[in-house]
């Protein structure tokens, strides 16, 4: 099935994320979208969280594009591992100094890893007692804000089709593309790495269908109001300045699937 947005040209996203790490937690935005995806999971998978059947333990937990930890931090007391993966070292290096302090979750594993195969030997063993054994699989998979950046959506959606456990579920939240006007969301300083502008919710209730997931649902979690540009290239000392930008409604989606 064809991706109704064409991608948008790109070099390196990792050259910008590794640029962005160190400043990346400055931005209000990316903590209150962070608490709002944790908000939305846990109403999404209550089988895990809110109501969860304590014979089965807390869930093993693989988080793709974790940047530098905002959404694993809050989501790590409630797993039993949590496999934190991020493309960008730089991503990778502010997370694993967070796991540094006195007080931090010691069940976090960062890796800065690209996925492309379940069966990856950084990730960790199923068997400690077999360390080139096959790999842990997962009781559920999370990714906040990173799907707009995959080049290949169905390549990666296998992926974790292959890291889940049986009956394991994903829960992905993005923004949503509800057509043109969603490109917006990115100045046009941003739009390095942005492969799509936002995740369409008919295209991907198929893709995910077309992947092998069950009981698919694409849906509407949470809206949010966004400083724009009125025009590409408004914002040029990388934040909007004194009397530009526009307020937007953006709705975030949550794609929620399972394996059979
Ligand atoms: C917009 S950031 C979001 C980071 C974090 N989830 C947050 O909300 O603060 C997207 C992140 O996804 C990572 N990323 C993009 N594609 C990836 C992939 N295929 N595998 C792992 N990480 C990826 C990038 O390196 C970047 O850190």
């Amino acid at each position: 099935m064809p991706d109704p947005v064409a991608p948008v040209e790109t070099n390196s996203g990792n050259d910008r994320f590794n640029a962005e790490a160190a400043a990346w937690d400055k931005k209000p935005f990316v903590h209150a979208m962070s608490l709002e995806a944790w908000k939305a999971i846990q109403k999404s998978v209550p089988s895990l969280f809110i109501e969860p059947d304590n014979s089965l333990g807390r869930p093993d937990i693989l988080e793709i594009g974790c940047g530098t930890g905002l959404l694993t931090l809050e989501v790590a007391p409630a797993a039993n591992r949590l496999v934190a993966v991020d493309a960008a070292p730089g991503m990778i290096d502010v997370l694993s100094s967070k796991l540094n302090q006195p007080n931090a979750p010691n069940n976090v594993i960062p890796l800065a890893l690209l996925l492309e195969d379940p069966e990856d030997t950084m990730l960790p063993p199923a068997e400690q007692a077999k360390p080139n054994g096959p790999r842990l699989k997962f009781d559920l998979i999370i990714s906040h804000l990173v799907l707009h950046h995959i080049p290949d959506l169905k390549q990666v959606l296998k992926t974790m089709l292959g890291c889940l456990n049986e009956g394991g579920s994903v829960a992905l939240t993005d923004f949503e593309d509800f057509g043109p006007e969603a490109r917006r969301f990115h100045p046009e300083y941003k739009m390095d790495g942005v492969e799509r502008h936002g995740i369409n919710r008919e295209w991907m209730t198929a893709l995910m269908l077309e992947v092998g997931f069950r009981d698919v649902k694409v849906e509407v979690a949470w809206e949010h109001d966004k400083v724009v540009e009125n025009y590409p290239g408004e914002f040029k000392l990388g934040k909007p300045a004194e009397g530009e930008g526009n307020r937007m409604k953006f709705s975030y989606i949550i794609c929620l699937g399972k394996k059979a």
